[in-house]
């Protein structure tokens, strides 16, 4: 694996270049860690003006699932790192290029590979390393997937393989809702619309994501730190609220960085994991895992010394991080609410006034009812103030249709 030996100038031959495919809200703050250490970057997104776009030196807009489209710009701009940033690229071109020793790819292109499709990652995380997790099936077929909740039972989780943000995903009660399911996971996966995963629906107490990272220690070889645990829940499988530290009994955290190790471990390379895990008691099942800052991750950037996106930049670099937690806190997503191009955000100097908050707005172009548009920030001396103020926060900003 190639770590820059130097940082260079930007725009000059001595450039550090680092190439971020996927330049959204998690994109753009990993770019903007980057910029702070003075490297040369590139944004790439599906569509013009994404989040990241707007703060790198370089926007280009790409379908990333196209690999000779993906491969041509790889050899225009000739990147130190390539660093995925979503799930929907063409990895097997990204595993090509790193083979022939043409790219260095954060973490792994192994990594990104195996983790944008639910059963390369559930697969390895069950059969191979051993780790608990909650019962499956896959199935290519409706007859298949009757067959396989018969078997698994219910309430269960339907799941197209490819798909992310809780789209196309069901939870099922009984075997009356075993087609609903198929035509709606059908509908909402990504690439492959025939292939689900069912899996036995986990009675958690609570749920977390645990930021690990990879990155070289004081001797040069590879430590794996961990950060806070975050808690967070879901909505529709998406996230609505996040908050640090997660209370966890000392058993339950050692079986969460036990299981974050072995998988990480696997994954290899450097940089962050968003590893997802659900919690009952002392039990601890791995669900999966981003080899990527993590959405459910945003509240870092108010309650550590560094946020995920600032640990993600320095062990991309090579560089000595720390995962320190410095206040506890919340995060609370701003939805769109209106199906628009170029809308305004009233209500943020009002949301501003909640204390010890702070606001993000991504600057997405157009808005859409359920569309992540910004987050609420807030640090308090517990986490349940902390979440009040990120939720009272956020609620007070208001999507509106611009006015002229
Ligand atoms: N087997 C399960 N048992 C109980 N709850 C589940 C199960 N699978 C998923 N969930 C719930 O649905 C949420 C989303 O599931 P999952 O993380 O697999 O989907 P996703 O589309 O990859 O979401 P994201 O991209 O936002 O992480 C989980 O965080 C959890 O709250
Ligand atoms: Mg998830």
């Amino acid at each position: 694996m190639n770590t820059p030996r130097t940082l260079g100038t930007p725009l000059s031959p001595s450039a550090t270049k680092v190439m971020l495919l996927g330049s959204g809200e998690l994109g753009k703050e990993v770019i903007i860690a980057l910029q702070r250490l003075g490297v040369e970057t590139i944004a790439v997104d599906r569509y013009p003006n994404a989040p990241g776009h707007q703060v790198a030196h370089r926007a280009h807009v790409v379908d990333m699932t196209d690999g000779e489209a993906l491969a041509a710009l790889i050899a225009r701009e000739q990147p130190d790192l390539v660093v995925p940033e979503i799930e929907a690229i063409a990895t097997d071109k990204l595993a090509e290029l790193e083979a022939a020793g043409t790219i260095t790819c954060i973490p792994t292109a192994r990594a990104a590979l195996l983790t944008m499709n639910r059963e390369g990652i559930r697969r390895l995380a069950a059969e191979e390393l051993g780790l608990a997790t909650s019962p499956y099936r896959f199935a290519s077929s409706l007859a298949e997937l009757q067959a396989a909740c018969a078997e698994i039972g219910f309430p269960c989780v339907v799941k197209p393989v490819m798909s992310s943000s809780g789209k196309g995903q069901s939870k099922l009660d009984s075997a009356a809702d075993v087609e609903n399911a198929w035509h709606y996971a059908a509908a909402g996966g990504r690439v492959d619309a025939g292939r689900v995963i069912v899996e036995g629906f986990i009675d958690f107490d609570y749920e977390i994501t645990l930021l690990t990272v990879r990155a070289n220690g004081s001797a040069g070889e590879i430590e794996t730190v961990f950060c806070e645990p975050i808690g967070h829940k879901q909505v529709q499988g998406d996230y609505v609220e996040s908050w640090q530290p997660q209370p966890m009994s000392p058993r339950a955290l050692d079986n969460a960085r036990d299981i974050a190790a072995k998988v990480t471990a696997n994954l290899g390379g450097r940089g962050v994991f968003g590893v997802e895990l659900f919690v009952k008691g002392d039990m601890v099942w791995f669900s999966e895992v981003s080899p990527r800052p993590h959405d459910t991750g945003m509240v870092t950037m108010a309650t550590q010394v560094q946020s995920e996106f600032e640990l993600h930049a320095k062990a991309i670099l090579g560089l000595p991080v720390n995962p320190l937690l410095r206040a506890s806190g919340a995060s609370a997503v701003i939805y769109g609410g209106l199906e628009q191009a170029g809308i305004a955000f009233e209500g943020v100097a009002e949301a501003l006034q909640v204390p010890e908050s702070d606001i993000r707005l991504f600057g997405k172009p157009a808005s859409f009812a359920r569309r992540r548009m910004g987050v609420a920030l807030a640090t308090a001396v517990d986490v349940d103030t902390a979440r009040q103020r990120a939720l009272e926060a956020a609620s007070r900003v208001k999507p509106v249709s611009r006015q002229d």
